[in-house]
């Protein structure tokens, strides 16, 4: 994305162009940055050759899957639904791991049926309904067990999964225990050894620590796990202040974790695939100066990008249309909502915008429209991906009739 003769363009496209034949809001995603991440992960990660599983839940559009799995990632999921999603988009069953705390019977039996490559449980009573469900298909499974290593990810709290506190995973003892009894089982074949400890981490300390606490682990247990699933959670720079993770530093412990245990990596990443390839493009309705601040009301809200209104998450907005005029009010950028936590933004020294411009939210490729909303009955945006500068239409807009 970038600006050519002051119109900013993603992928010789004209934001304005896209707005104006599409209507707003809508989402649209860069192919060529997807493959640019994917590209990049790899690069980073080649000395571990890992089996990468993308997380379904940061984007879950079908087209995006299909061109997610050409590129050779598989799926990490956590219902049925997206199971079923990653299958139809051409992900093999052998690249697709299943992790979450809550899984049915109705999901494990289906997951059990697909054959894939593992089901990462998270409490005794998972493991049990899975040997059930086994036992009456006769059939033997590959199961991991997600382990809660209680560290802290130094992320937000409503993302940190690692903690003792956190419903994620299993304390040390219980593994230990679930672990001798799973070696013992008729149905349960243990493969993995797993572990998520939030998302948008940015300190590669609580990484560091994980491997620490995994290792302990791998040496009282005596166990020869095949894989080792690290999860996700690598974080972005929304706020392109320069801090990045240090992925190099994470590859090479990861590395010296490998040959210690000669096991294969697993990764579950969502964000870093598809997080800076997404924008939500919006126009605003009204600007409203008021007593004690200014609002610019776009036509976009927290039912189409939450992650502001539910973590007050940081995301770029920039103008479709640069201009030289600069304003020095503060602005609240906000959507329609009846609610005060539908706001994207406040911004100082913003260019100045008049009604009708086109701004774009940036980075909302991941859990961006995965966790859109028909609040408020407003139908959920288009969704267009430019794939060799053309467009196409990945999920239509939803049709308000059908709201209603
Ligand atoms: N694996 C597991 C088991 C997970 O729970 C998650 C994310 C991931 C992988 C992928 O994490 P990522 O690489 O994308 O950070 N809605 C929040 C993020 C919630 C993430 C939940 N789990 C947000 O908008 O920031």
């Amino acid at each position: 994305m970038k600006y050519k003769k002051n119109n900013l363009i993603i992928d010789n496209l004209k934001v304005e162009t896209l707005a104006k034949k599409y209507s707003t809001p809508l989402y649209c995603y860069s192919l060529k940055k997807i493959r640019e991440n994917i590209i990049n992960f790899k690069e980073n990660f080649k000395d571990i050759s890992p089996l990468t599983c993308f997380a379904v839940k940061a984007n879950p559009n079908k087209v995006l899957l299909k061109e997610i799995g050409k590129l050779g990632l598989g799926a990490d999921v956590v219902s049925v639904g997206e199971l079923m999603k990653a299958l139809k988009s051409g992900i093999k069953p052998n690249k697709i791991v299943f992790s979450g705390v809550g899984k049915t019977n109705k999901e494990i039996s289906y997951a059990i049926e697909k054959k894939i490559l593992l089901i990462n449980a998270e409490s005794k009573s998972e493991i049990l309904e899975i040997e059930k469900i086994a036992k009456i298909k006769k059939k033997k499974v590959n199961v991991g067990i997600r382990l809660n290593p209680n560290i802290d990810a130094k992320t937000l709290s409503q993302i940190s999964t690692g903690k003792k506190e956190n419903k994620f995973g299993v304390s040390e003892k219980t593994f230990l225990d679930l672990a001798s009894y799973i070696k013992k089982s008729k149905f349960l074949i243990l493969k993995c050894l797993s572990v998520h400890i939030g998302s948008q981490i940015l300190d590669f300390r609580p990484y560091e620590k994980t491997l620490k606490v995994l290792q302990k682990i791998i040496n009282k247990i005596k166990f020869k796990f095949e894989y080792v699933d690290l999860g996700g959670g690598m974080g972005i720079n929304y706020e392109k202040n320069n801090k990045k993770l240090n992925l190099k530093r994470y590859a090479s412990v990861i590395k010296k974790f490998i040959e210690k245990n000669n096991c294969n990596i697993i990764f579950e990443p969502g964000r870093t695939i598809v997080a800076n390839a997404g924008y939500l493009i919006s126009k605003v309705i009204y600007i409203k100066e008021g007593d004690k601040k200014n609002f610019i009301i776009l036509d976009a809200a927290m039912n189409d990008l939450m992650r502001p209104a539910l973590y007050n998450a940081i995301h770029q907005i920039i103008p479709a249309k640069k201009t030289n005029s600069k304003t020095k009010k503060i602005y609240e950028f906000v959507g329609p909502i009846c609610e005060s936590t539908d706001k994207f933004s406040t911004i100082k020294n913003f260019q100045k915008l008049n009604e009708k411009d086109i701004i774009v939210i940036c980075d909302v490729g991941a859990y961006g429209m995965s966790l859109s909303s028909n609040y408020n009955l407003r139908p959920k945006p288009v969704e267009l991906l430019v794939k060799e500068s053309k467009v196409k239409v990945i999920n239509k807009r939803q049709n308000i009739k059908d709201l209603i």
